[in-house]
This record gives C-alpha cells, structure tokens and sequence, in this order.
C-alpha cells in the first residue's frame, strides 16, 4: 500500500502540479487536503493546459480525485472549474470532496480583502480568495462545512449566527454594507444540490485504497515557508503545507508514508510580501522569470502577479528535509539555468557578524541577513531535450549533485521543461 506525498519545499510554485501529473501515472487515488483556491497548479500534457485550483492535479490520469478534510472549498470556484474541465473532456465523476472540509463564504472574501487594506503597508499580499478567515473560523469553531450543505436547515441556522457577528463588524470596523443571509443561502442551495453527488468521507476512502492495494498521493499545496507554524510567519498562508499538515488535511497517520517528495524549483520564486533572502532582480531576474504569456513563465497561476525572483537556498532546503522528512527530491525548471552564466545556490546566512547555517531563530536576523553564496559554474547548452541523467552536461550534473549533498536526499527527478515528457528520471523504484 504505497503512500506518496509531495510537498512544496520552498514558498510555492515550484511544479507541484507538474510532479503529481508524473507522480501519478500509476496511482489510484490523488488526494488535495490543505489550502484552498489560493493554489493554481498547472499541467501540461500535449495540447492540454491545465491551471488547477482545487481539482487535483492528476486529473488527465485515470486516479480517483478527492478533496480531503484540510481543504477550505470555495463551492462557486469547485463548480466552476468540474465545468470547465467538463467543457474541455475531462470529466470529474469519480470525484470525492470530504463532508469535514470547510466552505469559503462571500463574507470570507470580503474579510480578506478588507483586512488586506487596512494592514496598509503590512499586508500580506495574499491572494484575496478567503483563505485566511476561513481558517480562522475553523480554528474558532464557527465555520461552515461541506457537510452542512447536506441540511441546509442547519445551514440556515449556522449562518445567521455567523452573518450578526460579520455584519456588524464590517459595518462599524470596515465601513462595508452588510450581506445578505437569505442571499447566500440560495445561492449555497444550488451549490449544495449539484455538490451533494461528491461529498464521502474522503478519510475512510484512502484507507481503503491503501488497504486494496492502490497507490495514493498526497499532493500539498503551497510551501514549506508558507507554512504557519514553521514558514515565514506572519507572511504565510494559513495552513499547514509541511508533510504533517498534509497527512492531517487527508486523515492519514504518519507511519502509513512510503516516501516524501520535495517539489523544488532549481531556483527560487516568491509572490506577495516578506522576507527573501536570496531575492535578485536585474537581468538574470528577467531571464529566469520569462516573459507573460509563455508557458511556465514566473507570473502567478491565481493572481497573475509577477514572481518575485532568487537563487536556490540550500538553508531553506536542508530546512525543508527536516520539517518534511523528505526522502526525494523533485528539481524543476532545471532548463531555465541554461545560459544564465555562474550559479548561486546560498548556504548559510550571515548577520551582525554571526554565520547562520540553518535556519535562524528569530525573524529579525532572517529578514536582515546576507545569504552567502556558493558559486557553481553554469552552461550554455539548451537541456530541455535531455532525458537521461548523462544527457545533461557536466556542469549540469554537479549542480544536481550539489543540490543532492545540501538537501540530504536524491535528486529522482529532473524536470527540464513545463511538458509532461521533459523529464530525467533516475527513479530506481517506480512511485
Ligand atoms: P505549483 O503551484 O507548484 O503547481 O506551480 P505553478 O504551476 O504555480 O508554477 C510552476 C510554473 O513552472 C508553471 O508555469 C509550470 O508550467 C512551470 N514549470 C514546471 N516545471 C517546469 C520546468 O521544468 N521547466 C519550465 N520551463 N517550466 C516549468
Ligand atoms: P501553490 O499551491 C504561491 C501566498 C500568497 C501570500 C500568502 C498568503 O500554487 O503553490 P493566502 O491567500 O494563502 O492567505 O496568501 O501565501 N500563497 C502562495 N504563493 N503559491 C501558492 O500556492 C500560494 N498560496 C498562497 O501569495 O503571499
Ligand atoms: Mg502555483
């Protein structure tokens, strides 16, 4: 019964929807359990595009998907995008969307765009899809499930007491008009209708995959550093996308993992505020981000902003194999160092003085600190048509390599372009 999870190792975007749409070539169920419609995965498969929000990212493969208890479902964004799917052949029957998931309400939206204004300077930057308050109603036990659409009496109930303490707190903190009860209520009673098919206790069903035999995947959103108890807080999203929170999203315990990828970018990206040590900007920063519009291009899935550039930072890495217990990694956008001149990877931070090889304990050397770099000589060859490992050119190979010693782990697979085929694999074992 193999379990697979894949997280993010750095502050997201770094081809998770690309390795699951790999990682699952042989798996029977495909599971999202933590964050919401703040992901955008995307996947690529011949003339296929696809920019996936909620629906897991193994979609073209013949995998059961399900959405676990840790995802905040946003109904509107779900239904939209089973339609869209639809539109393009690609159908979500067999779909499986867990009655404990929480729901986004309007007001969470309107929460979290409110709030993102009055921080002024402060803000986040976050995506702006309820993300947050969402959470928070969870944690205070105040929110509204997916199951709660299965009695829309109780529904009803919950949500007027939800809706006095909102409104009047839009109203007299924010200056916004109240919403409406009855509104939403309809409006989550035609979502309620169409999603009632798919709601199942999701926990139950991966058990029983796993007890049949089938191989399961758990596919993290987000990253590492956006995680809130260990990422970058406050600059973070607000849920656990460590291994940990994956398991928990998908009412799984720890001793059923086989293995833990880290989905990593061979270089590194950030969208919204907060710190980056290895941020750089200028040509190489262009170069690395390609242009709007082209595919895997470095502007945002969901937002459409553009993604703020740095080298690889091997103290987050190492950081990440700790937090995850990884035992792979899975490099991307390995081609886009191609003709970039010499590399950086950073492996330790250095401030007032004071050399920091792991990842420091207070925010304020972290935001401060000098990253101090290693520097690798790079290539100019285009590698993107490379399918083995000794296909890559030399330079190529000890970077990987490099990555391999600062990570602890083995670098399984390289991906040397956004299609599904542009890919070395060293994989002894088949996942
Ligand atoms: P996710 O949120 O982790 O699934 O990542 P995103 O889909 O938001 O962003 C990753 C971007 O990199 C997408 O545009 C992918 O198509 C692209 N991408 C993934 N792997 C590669 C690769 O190896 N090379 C290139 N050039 N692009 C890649
Ligand atoms: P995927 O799954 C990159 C970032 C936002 C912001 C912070 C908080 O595609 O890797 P939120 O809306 O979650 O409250 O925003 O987290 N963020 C992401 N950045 N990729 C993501 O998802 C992200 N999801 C949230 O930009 O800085
Ligand atoms: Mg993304």
């Amino acid at each position: 019964m193999p379990l697979t999870v894949l997280v993010g190792t750095q502050w997201g975007d770094e081809g998770k929807g690309r390795a699951v749409d790999v990682l699952s070539a042989d798996a029977g169920m495909v599971v999202r359990c933590q964050g919401g419609t703040n992901a955008g995965h995307t996947v690529i498969a011949g003339e296929t595009i696809l920019k996936l929000r909620l629906i897991p990212s193994s979609i073209l493969r013949p995998a059961v998907p399900v959405i676990g208890d840790g995802v905040v479902i946003d109904p509107e964004v779900l239904l939209g995008e089973i339609d869209a799917l639809s539109a393009q052949g690609i159908h979500c029957d067999r779909l499986l969307v867990s009655g404990n998931a929480h729901l986004i309400m309007p007001y969470h939206r309107v929460f979290d765009r409110v709030i993102e204004r009055h921080l002024g300077r402060a803000q986040l930057g976050t995506t702006r899809k309820g993300i947050g308050p969402a959470y928070a109603d969870k944690a205070a036990r105040i929110g509204l499930r997916v199951q709660d659409l299965l009695d829309m009496k109780i529904f009803g109930q919950k949500l007027e007491v939800n809706l006095k303490e909102k409104n009047a707190v839009l109203a007299k903190v924010y200056n916004q008009l109240p919403l409406d009860a009855k509104k939403i209520i309809a409006e989550y009673e035609g979502y309620a209708e169409r999603l009632a098919p798919y709601i199942a206790d999701t926990s139950l069903a991966i058990s029983r995959a796993l007890q049949g035999g089938l191989h399961v995947l758990l596919e993290g959103a987000q990253g590492t550093l956006l995680d809130i108890d260990h990422g970058t807080y406050p600059f973070v999203t607000s849920s656990q996308p460590i291994a940990a929170g994956i398991l928990a999203g998908a009412g799984v315990g720890p001793c059923a993992v086989d293995r833990v990828v880290g989905a990593t970018k061979a270089h590194c990206t950030r969208v919204g505020t907060g710190p980056f040590p290895t941020e750089i900007e200028g040509d190489i920063a262009d170069r690395l981000r390609g242009v709007r519009g082209e595919l895997g291009a470095e502007f945002g899935t969901v937002t459409g902003r553009q993604r703020r550039m740095g080298w690889l930072d091997g103290v987050l890495l190492r950081y990440a194999t700790r937090l995850n217990s990884l035992s792979d990694v899975f490099l991307s956008k390995f081609d886009k160092l191609s003709g970039v001149g010499q590399l950086k990877i950073a492996t330790a931070y250095r401030y007032e003085g004071e050399v920091y090889d792991e990842f420091p304990p207070h925010q304020t050397i972290f935001h401060k600190c000098e990253p101090i770099y290693e520097e690798l000589e790079g290539w100019e060859e285009d590698i993107s048509g490379a399918r083995a490992f000794a296909d890559l050119p030399a330079a190529a190979q000890r970077y990987v390599r490099r990555v391999e010693e600062i990570a602890d782990v083995p670098v399984t697979w390289i991906s040397v372009g956004p299609e599904r085929e542009q890919l070395v694999s060293t994989a002894t074992v088949s996942v």
